[in-house]
């Protein structure tokens, strides 16, 4: 019996715009084009800021960065994730059904979660490790757990063309 997610990529599958990313030439790697454009954004803009808080370029206040990169960061995902999900419609049901695009989905989520956590936790106490000191330690292990986590997300996105 086909679960209700199964249901639910079955009728993705078939719905106008699937059917208009199999069927157009050009649709396909355009909106390839801007799903690589949306997540270099996003991981270029949250490594960076990552590599801040592991302790790199001390002398840059972690608060003047944070205004000029996050909002890259979220710019880069509002186009990586709906861009994102017109690719999944291109082929749903295996896509969708992919242990690796799973894990990935669940990744993007844990990414989600460790950047919450770092912002309501450690994240409000910057003023004091704004500039010239070494981050505290939550701060420096968010930062690295981020940095794995994006590595991840790429990797598992590029693998679904070939073990998805
Ligand atoms: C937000 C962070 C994301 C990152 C860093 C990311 C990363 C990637 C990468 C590296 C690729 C391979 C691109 C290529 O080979 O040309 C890819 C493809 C893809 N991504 Fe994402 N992605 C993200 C979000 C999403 C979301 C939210 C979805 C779905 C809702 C999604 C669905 C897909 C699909 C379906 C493919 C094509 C897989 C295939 O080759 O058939 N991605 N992604």
């Amino acid at each position: 019996m086909p679960t209700a997610w199964q249901n639910a990529l079955e009728g993705l599958h078939s719905t106008p715009a699937a059917l208009a990313m199999r069927q157009s030439e050009w649709l396909y790697p355009t909106v390839e084009i801007l799903h690589i454009l949306g997540f270099c954004a996003l991981v270029g803009a949250a490594g960076l800021f990552d590599l801040r808080l592991l302790g790199l370029s001390r002398q840059i206040p972690v608060q003047q960065m944070a205004a000029h990169l996050l909002p890259v960061a979220w710019v880069g995902f509002a186009v990586a994730a709906p861009s994102g999900f017109l690719l999944l419609l291109s082929d749903a049901r295996s896509i969708g059904a992919s242990p690796i695009f799973l894990v990935k989905m669940a990744l993007i989520g844990l990414a989600g979660l460790n950047a919450w956590v770092f912002h309501s936790g450690v994240g409000r106490s910057v003023q004091t490790w704004n500039q010239d000191v070494n981050p505290p330690l939550a701060a420096r292990l968010a930062a690295l757990c981020s940095l794995l986590i994006w590595v991840a997300v790429i990797a598992l996105g590029r693998l679904i063309a070939y073990l998805g």
